[in-house]
């Protein structure tokens, strides 16, 4: 049997595509840093969309990567063979380089060349786009995968839904893809079952999007330079090379797992849901922690979703009759296996371990109570739903996620009234995210003119806090709109109205001196070596951008910025807050 290790094929990928000109950069952050309209990243090609979009990239024409990816969108689905919300997305990227012809042959000869993945060739499927006014059939692509060998019969063409790629936003590079399948032997399902079926015949492994269209106000215009976009699965491909059933039967998931079993007296074999459900969960929660950014879990945003997944866990934990705190253990095992790949994890542990406990003894406090209180609703009830009312008070008063008590109310055959929730939770917080829906907004790194400015506000913001409390200031955090900026940074105490000012007083300065934002491109060495500030050097390629501002700033930076600090209005701090221990949070608008 064969036993690839997840290194090993991360290393394989990454030496086929450096082979053919490809640079390799680092794994962004999961929680994107200058996009508002999302609440993590979703796919590798996120953090690069302005590049997609024509900027030049540091590193090159040619990249190549493994990027930590989240998806909750089907969280219900987690603890099936195949569904997991984090996942490692291998990508590589053509920034109009080469096209169709280059990566649809790439792809078959990593797919089915012994030297790489070799997969028997009949045990592939191709799908491309059947074609509509926006963009034509895609016969190019088929025709390729025919000269590589595909026979007419693993070739599908599929509509829209399976074969376009585009942001959840609906604006930003997009265009039509060509997907890459594991045909696992099962029966057909049916006599239309093709690789767009879900009933478990076709496993998607690797989707290779060209990217020759912008989507603007519902329409699509070519671009100028076409690129290619492609996403692999590290764990779905270690299943279909090794062999195994399921996800959770790679290496990670086989040791939390022999964990869990010595932990909780229970069999994996007995208990898959509520194993797989912990298995999925305890993984994600830790990189959301380990981030970087201090996300901590709460009632907004992706800190409800990161409540949410906690909360779920412990909630499996105690169907597995455990009452003892095992979230430390789990959490440890995560974060040793990946730390060597995912630096933060190690810098961040103490504080993914005591986030992960915290919310563990807040939860508990209201568990029973809450357990009760669902008991009595559901033995009450009239009918089969839960009404808004009720649901709102298991969230508000006892911390119950309202996916929590859907999922409590389906094992009892109920329903809730995820309207009513909805129209109570508004009456009660102004929420802008739709974080109680669970939905997400996908979106695009914002370019436009505004969050531009407020990037380089940023720059400007964090030399002011360093002038007034030093340079062991830095940015533990950001977050841009085209209204605000959010700015995480160390600090043991609450801003003093004075000191609020003199930072407001700096920048102001600085913006009225009409300084120039001079960008250079350099080896990270030079840059670090220059005194550019940078948060992690981890978190960089070997060639990046460094943005100064004479006497004032040098930062690492992926850009992009104003040209000038005259072009900024005045800045004003307009709040000021705990975000963690240690960690202040201020919101700053310009005037
Ligand atoms: N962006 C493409 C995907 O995530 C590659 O599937």
């Amino acid at each position: 049997m064969k036993d690839l290790k997840r290194k090993d094929m991360i290393e394989m990928y990454f030496d086929f595509f450096k082979e053919r000109g490809h640079s390799l950069i680092p794994s962004a952050s999961i929680i994107p840093e200058n996009d508002a309209t999302v609440l993590f990243t979703t796919a590798g090609m996120h953090p690069l969309v302005p590049y997609l979009l024509g900027q030049k990239h540091p590193a090159g024409n040619r990249l190549v990567n493994v990027q930590k990816c989240l998806r909750t969108s089907d969280i219900e689905s987690v603890g099936d063979n195949s569904h997991l919300t984090f996942f490692e997305m291998l990508g590589n990227w053509s920034l109009g380089d080469y096209f169709k012809k280059e990566m649809i042959n790439w792809s078959y000869e990593f797919l089915t060349d012994e030297k790489y993945l070799g997969i028997p060739k009949e045990k592939l499927a191709f799908s491309v786009f059947e074609g509509n006014n926006d963009a034509p059939r895609d016969e190019v692509s088929a025709n390729l995968w025919k000269e590589c060998g595909a026979k007419e019969s693993q070739v599908f063409y599929l509509s829209k839904k399976h074969n376009w790629w585009e942001l959840g936003s609906g604006s930003g590079p997009c265009g039509p893809d060509s997907e890459m399948f594991f045909d696992t032997g099962k029966e057909k399902c049916s006599l239309n079952c093709d690789p767009s079926c879900d009933c478990g015949k076709y496993l998607e492994i690797w989707n290779d999007v060209f990217m020759e269209f912008e989507a603007k106000n519902g329409k699509y215009l070519p671009l100028e330079h076409k690129n290619v976009d492609t996403g692999m699965g590290v764990e779905r491909t270690l299943v279909v090379y090794n062999s195994l059933t399921s996800v959770y039967d790679i290496e990670i998931f086989v040791l939390l797992r022999k964990k869990l079993e010595e932990l909780t007296n229970k069999k994996y074999e007995e208990n898959t849901k509520a194993f797989r459900v912990i298995l999925d969960h305890i993984r994600t929660s830790v990189f959301i922690l380990g981030d970087d950014s201090s996300l901590s879990p709460s009632n907004v945003g992706a800190g409800y979703i990161l409540r949410r997944l906690i909360r779920r866990m412990i909630r499996f934990i105690k169907n597995l009759e455990v009452e003892s705190s095992i979230l430390e253990n789990l959490a440890l095992i995560v974060i040793d296996y990946y730390k060597e790949d995912y630096k933060e994890l190690e810098r961040n542990k103490n504080y993914i371990v005591s986030s992960l406990i915290e919310e563990e003894i807040k939860f508990n406090k209201t568990l029973k109570s809450g357990y009760k209180t669902f008991n009595k609703v559901i033995k009450n009830l009239e009918g089969d739903t839960i009404d808004g009312t009720n649901a709102f008070k298991l969230f508000d008063t006892f911390g119950f996620p309202l996916e929590f008590t859907i999922e409590m109310a389906n094992e009892n055959n109920l329903k809730v009234d995820v309207e009513g929730f909805n129209k109570k939770f508004k009456e009660h917080q102004e929420l802008s995210r739709t974080a109680s829906s669970g939905e997400f907004k996908g979106g695009l790194a914002d370019t436009g003119e505004g969050s531009v400015k407020y990037h380089t506000l940023a720059h400007l913001t964090l030399a002011a806090l360093q002038e007034v409390y030093g340079k062991e200031i830095y940015q533990k955090g950001c977050n841009i709109t085209s209204e605000r900026l959010r700015f995480d940074f160390p600090l043991d105490h609450k801003m003093t109205d004075e000191e609020k000012l003199k930072v407001e007083s700096i920048i102001n300065k600085n913006i009225d001196a009409a300084i120039p934002v001079i960008k250079t491109e350099m080896d990270l060495q030079e840059a670090i070596e220059s005194g550019a500030e940078g948060t992690f050097s981890d978190k960089y390629g070997d060639r990046v951008y460094v943005y100064s501002i004479e006497n004032v700033s040098k930062e690492i930076c992926g850009g992009p910025h104003i040209e000038n600090t005259n072009q900024l209005t005045h800045a004003k701090i307009v709040k000021e807050e705990s975000s963690s221990a240690g960690v202040r949070r201020i919101k700053v608008i310009m005037e």
